[in-house]
């Protein structure tokens, strides 16, 4: 029988969720798609770190080669973070005609229709469902779930660092930096969280919403920004006197071939649902002309609900491997953002 082989770029947070997951959910993956998964090597920077999985140490590596060209390996998860040098890594392994899944919002926010572009050309799956809001399926949900009708808006939370920063101060009145010290020690924040409290990641993501819900390209640069490090305790003391709580909020709107994309630091009445989204959790409206009001809820970051995310779009990419269909399933975000490119 054969085994599906995983080469991972990473073993932090979310490459030890993925490890678990696969160790732990043989029999779920077994019953998805008939055949086992294995990892078999892991690109780390410190071979002598403590992990949160008992990995054989023989399994890491400090050289990217000995998971992009190992011809054994059919499948790399990057989940390592960073943009220049992971692109180059997703590219080859793209052109070693391996399958990519990434977490990575930052490098698919930039780089996301090059990269989708050289998956097609490959005839590879590149899946990122976990780029946008940790565990909670949006993207798939946007895609395929809405697939029919036409996505007017979408609003909501998309980082849990931030959310998390905001629920314990409004709650708990700990002060900025102590709770930021705790969402780095539990790992929500990114390795430099400065793109979390300056509203760049939830930034990112939006434009990665944008670009699948009105399928046209939308940047970083087109999204308005603010973050949330200049909010103080008094500002969410008076807001609460006041009836409202304080959230950092992702607005998306289309009208006609207009958007508009922001994040901003933002009021909401008490009794709005988006003001009780606790911690790191996250919570997305998207409005289509045709279903009306639908809302995304869930884990937003961490190591486990990340990785399920991951682990599903392994997964997706078995399921192709098993049709021979990858690189063309109708139902995939990269077609939809490659069909795209190819009209311009
Ligand atoms: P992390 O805990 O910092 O782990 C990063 C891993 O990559 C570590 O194992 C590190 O090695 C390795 N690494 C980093 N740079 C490397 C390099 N240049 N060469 C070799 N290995 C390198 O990060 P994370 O929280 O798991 O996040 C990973 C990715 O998932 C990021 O793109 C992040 O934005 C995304 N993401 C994270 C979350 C979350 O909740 N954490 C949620 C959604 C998406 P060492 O362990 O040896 O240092
Ligand atoms: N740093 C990110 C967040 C991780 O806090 O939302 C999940 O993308």
């Amino acid at each position: 029988m054969k085994v599906i082989s995983v080469g991972l770029l990473g073993l932090g947070t979310v490459g030890c969720g993925v490890v678990k997951i696969v160790e732990g959910h043989q029999d779920k993956l077994m019953h998805q798609v008939g055949c086992p998964v294995r990892v078999k090597k892991a690109l780390v920077k410190d071979l002598h770190k403590e992990r949160l999985v008992d990995l054989n140490p023989e399994l890491l590596t400090l050289h990217a080669e000995e998971v992009l060209d190992d011809p054994e390996i059919d499948v790399v998860i990057e989940v390592m973070g960073g943009v220049e040098e992971t692109r180059h890594h997703i590219l080859r392994a793209l052109h070693n005609k391996k399958h990519v899944v990434t977490a990575n919002k930052d490098l698919m926010a930039v780089y996301g229709s090059e990269l989708l572009a050289a998956a097609a050309q490959n005839n590879c799956d590149l899946f990122y469902e976990a780029s946008v809001a940790g565990g909670i399926p949006i993207l798939r949900g946007l895609v395929d779930g809405l697939a029919s009708d036409r996505i007017t808006k979408m609003m909501g939370i998309v980082n849990g660092t931030t959310n998390f920063i905001l629920t314990k101060m409004n709650n708990e009145g700990s002060s900025y930096e102590e709770v930021l010290k705790e969402a780095q020690k539990l790992g929500f924040a990114e390795a430099d969280p400065t793109a979390d409290v300056e509203g760049i990641d939830a930034a990112r993501k939006m434009a990665i919403l944008s670009t699948l819900g009105f399928s046209m390209n939308i940047e970083l640069k087109d999204v308005q920004v603010k973050g949330i490090s200049s909010v103080s305790e008094e500002d969410l003391n008076y807001s609460k006197k006041l009836g409202y709580t304080m959230k950092l909020i992702g607005i998306a709107h289309r009208e006609k071939e207009k958007v508009e994309v922001s994040v901003q630091p933002t009021l909401l009445p008490q009794a709005h649902p988006l003001a009780s989204v606790q911690n790191e959790y996250n919570a997305v409206y998207v409005y289509g002309e045709a279903v009306g009001e639908t809302m995304f809820y869930g884990p937003g970051a961490g190591s486990l609900p990340t990785a399920t995310a991951v682990v599903s779009d392994l997964v997706g990419v078995m399921k192709n491997m098993r049709l021979g269909v990858n690189g063309k399933s109708m139902v995939s975000p990269q077609f939809q953002t490659t069909l795209k490119e190819k009209e311009e």
